[in-house]
């Protein structure tokens, strides 16, 4: 994909705040630090677009990007991480279920999870929940680099079984490496587009 024009739209907790519903768009979610915004960046090759941080709860507004004025790509923020302010926890739910339930242009979710750790609850939950709303998934597993092959194998077994996806539909992706930003390409066009 080559990517001419990646901008930051706006912040919004509260639907009269998003911007309008006129280009496909796709949402990016997972566990607090997962890498949500790292791979934003690395699908288009900026490193600054969105902001990352090796502390948890860093992106705690729902955030729009504009992608070569074409599609739009929305970094929702983390859930599941103790250290996380309470208010900011309290918050997470209403924000975050409005904007996937209610989202007329929303042609799908990226649904991140950490190569080195088991599916949470909160992962199981959400994963369940998007399942059930019959909205397009896509499960990334991200930051393979730190892995080996045959630890990659596992991980990718145990985050098959526990959120009971095909083994083969998950993406393996390095924001680090690049790794998988291709077949994610692939992935996302055929969903914003199909
Ligand atoms: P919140 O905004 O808190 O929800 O986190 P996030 O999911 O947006 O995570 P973010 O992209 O800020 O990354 C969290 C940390 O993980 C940062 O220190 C990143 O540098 C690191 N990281 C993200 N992706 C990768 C990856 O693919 N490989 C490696 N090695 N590190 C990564
Ligand atoms: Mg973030």
């Amino acid at each position: 994909m080559n990517i001419h024009s990646a901008t930051f739209v706006g912040s919004a907790v509260r639907p009269e705040q998003y911007p309008p519903a006129d280009l496909p768009e796709v949402a990016f979610v997972g566990r607090s630090n997962v890498g949500k915004s790292s791979l934003i960046n690395r699908l288009v090759n900026r490193k600054k677009l969105v902001r990352t941080s090796k502390t948890p709860g860093c992106t705690q507004l729902i955030n729009f990007f504009e992608i070569n004025k074409r599609y739009r790509f929305v970094d929702l923020p983390g859930y599941g991480y103790a250290k996380v302010p309470k208010t900011v926890r309290r918050r997470w739910r209403p924000m975050v279920e409005t904007y996937l339930a209610g989202r007329k242009n929303l042609r799908g979710i990226v649904l991140l999870l950490d190569a080195r750790r088991v599916p949470t609850a909160d992962d199981q939950q959400l994963g369940g929940w998007l399942q059930e709303k019959g909205l397009p998934l896509i499960a990334v597993m991200t930051k393979i680099d730190k892995l080996g092959r045959n630890q990659r194998q596992k991980q990718l077994e145990i985050i098959a079984r526990t959120l009971r996806l095909a083994r083969q539909t998950i993406v393996q992706f390095s924001a680090v490496s690049g790794e998988g930003r291709d077949v994610l390409w692939q992935r996302l066009q055929a969903m914003m587009e199909g």
